[in-house]
């Protein structure tokens, strides 16, 4: 059914959100993180760019085989080459797209493309039938739609559309449009495309002045039905549309805009998280949607007004974006049902492997720590559900440090590359997590180099988890690489050790994967 009011959900977190610096992903990790986008209920997942790089490809093409219910689109520059490697990666997705782009302002057609205007028309127009022969579900993007000459535009637009396009996006390619001056460009297509009607009028915002989401919802007035938007508004420069913001604002104020999405909101939280855990980049504590303060009422007439009705200080609820609290706490005696409904309240649906592989992290926590708190369950799920198995595993460590002897500490590390051999090393050093770290580096015969080493506490207590999150680089044919790498236990020195053995399998990762010239045959290859 055809509704006019749904606004189509375009997940691009795995392509521009991906491409930006920090925030590359492995293909495991893109997997897990396309199965989250489903569970939240996004229209369209841009999966990647195909032909970027062969890692891509086969990120692109394993998304497309695994995911059912969404549509997976994978983008294509205007020429034979990137749309028929697009159209590869994609065409054993349950629903294909492919995104075709070029160029519609001056400022690139004459200094970036070097072409006229016409010749740029006619490669938009072939860019679309080459796509078009093979699927119907075209997408294609003026790039620098908001620095574009208006006539132009609206020619290049309804020229797409009669080429075959369904959809035609109308990117702010450099972040440059304000709302009230982006809803004049959507109506005045909306007006001057004979066509329009014949195509959904998506939109695509960068957030280099701050307004993406504020531009998106200016377009929707206009009559835009598809937002393209990331998790965490990441991507190019300053981010794309962040998807949390924009759906909570049509949500909330569905009145006024009279339209909807089809997102689970519930699972808002939890994408969230994830992908700070899987890009180890977390997001501000004042990020509206999914920062830690985002709910958090402090000033005293706000608590007041709260207490004698929610409705005075809050538009939003908690719980409708996945964040719960519970006063339910969890330890040694719960069991296996009452963790899953919890993990179910917290929005997590595991696969019984992954509740499998979850339990038995539990109950190694609950032996040690009496109380586990729902942050704890967060943290825990990242470490037994979401963590790629590397080349190296800790399977032992044992520390010995006091005021006045100098610290020691031992490590036993399993290497998957050595049949699974373990072996150990004792180092010294300042303090347990140095020694340890260096113990690690005899292990391993790791050159790498720690960054940065930050660390928090999970919940409060002296017996709180920590969770280390260090940066780490090394050398690799000549280039510097880097990798960030985490780690949680309820010691402090065995998540930093953690933490660094996670980053050094990362690292191996990357390596094996450059050191292919072919990276679709690494990656089939790679045990990661
Ligand atoms: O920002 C942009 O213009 C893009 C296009 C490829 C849609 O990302
Ligand atoms: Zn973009």
């Amino acid at each position: 059914m055809n509704d006019k009011n749904k606004v189509i959900i375009f997940d691009t977190t795995l392509r521009d959100g991906e491409q930006s610096p920090g925030f590359s992903m492995n293909i495991e990790e893109k997997l897990h993180f396309a199965n989250q986008l489903i569970r939240l209920g996004v229209d369209v997942i841009e999966a990647g760019f195909p032909i970027a790089s062969k890692g891509d490809f086969e990120a692109v093409r394993q998304i497309a085989e695994m995911a059912r219910g969404v549509q997976i689109a994978g983008l294509a520059r205007a020429n034979n080459d990137d749309i028929d490697t697009a159209w590869e990666a994609i065409k054993n997705a349950e629903s294909p797209r492919i995104h075709t782009f070029i160029s519609s302002s001056d400022i690139h057609i004459e200094h970036q493309l070097k072409k006229s205007r016409a010749q740029v028309l006619e490669q938009a127009v072939r860019a679309v039938e080459r796509a078009k022969s093979y699927t119907a579900n075209v997408e294609f993007s003026p790039m620098d739609a908001t620095r574009s000459d208006r006539a132009y535009l609206a020619e290049m637009v309804g020229a797409v559309i009669a080429a075959g396009a369904v959809t035609v996006n109308i990117p702010d390619t450099v972040g440059y449009t304000v709302p009230s001056e982006f809803h004049d460009i959507i109506a005045y297509l909306m007006k001057n495309v004979k066509n329009i009607e014949q195509a959904v009028i998506a939109v695509h915002c960068h957030n280099d002045l701050g307004l993406a989401v504020a531009n998106s919802l200016a377009a929707v007035q206009a009559g835009a039905r598809q937002i393209e938007c990331t998790v965490n508004g990441i991507g190019e420069r300053a981010g794309n549309t962040s998807m949390e913001e924009v759906v909570m604002a049509i949500r909330t104020r569905s009145e006024l805009f009279g339209v909807h999405t089809t997102i689970n909101t519930a699972q808002i939280a939890p994408t969230s998280r994830l992908l700070s855990h899987i890009t180890g980049i977390t997001v501000q504590p004042n990020k509206a949607i999914v920062g830690a303060n985002a709910f958090a009422h402090e000033s005293g007439i706000h608590q007041d007004g709260l207490l004698k009705n929610a409705m005075t200080y809050e538009i939003m609820r908690p719980e409708d974006v996945g964040i719960t609290k519970s006063t339910l706490v969890l330890g040694k005696h719960s069991g296996r049902h009452a963790v899953v409904t919890r993990l179910a309240d917290l929005g997590y649906q595991l696969s019984e492997e992954e509740i499998e592989r979850f339990f038995k992290y539990f109950k190694a926590l609950a032996d040690v720590k009496k109380q586990i708190y729902d942050e704890d369950l967060e943290v825990l799920i990242g470490e037994a559900v979401y963590k790629i198995k590397g080349r190296y595993k800790v399977t032992n460590v044992q520390i010995s440090t006091g005021m006045f002897s100098p610290p020691m500490t031992m490590v036993t590390v399993k290497d998957r590359y050595r049949d699974g051999a373990e072996s150990f090393e004792v180092a010294h050093g300042n303090g347990g997590v140095d020694a340890g770290i260096n113990a690690v580096k005899k292990v391993t015969g790791t050159n790498a180099k720690i960054d940065s080493f930050s660390l928090v506490a999970i919940t409060g207590g002296s017996d709180a988890l920590c969770e280390v999150t260090v940066n780490v680089s090394d050398e690799f044919e000549g280039h510097a690489i880097s990798v960030f790498g985490n780690g949680v236990n309820i010691d402090i020195s065995v998540a930093g050790i953690l933490s660094f053995v996670d980053a050094l399998n990362k690292l191996e990762y990357k390596k094996k994967m450059n050191g292919f010239k072919d990276k679709a045959a690494a990656y089939a290859q790679a045990e990661l």
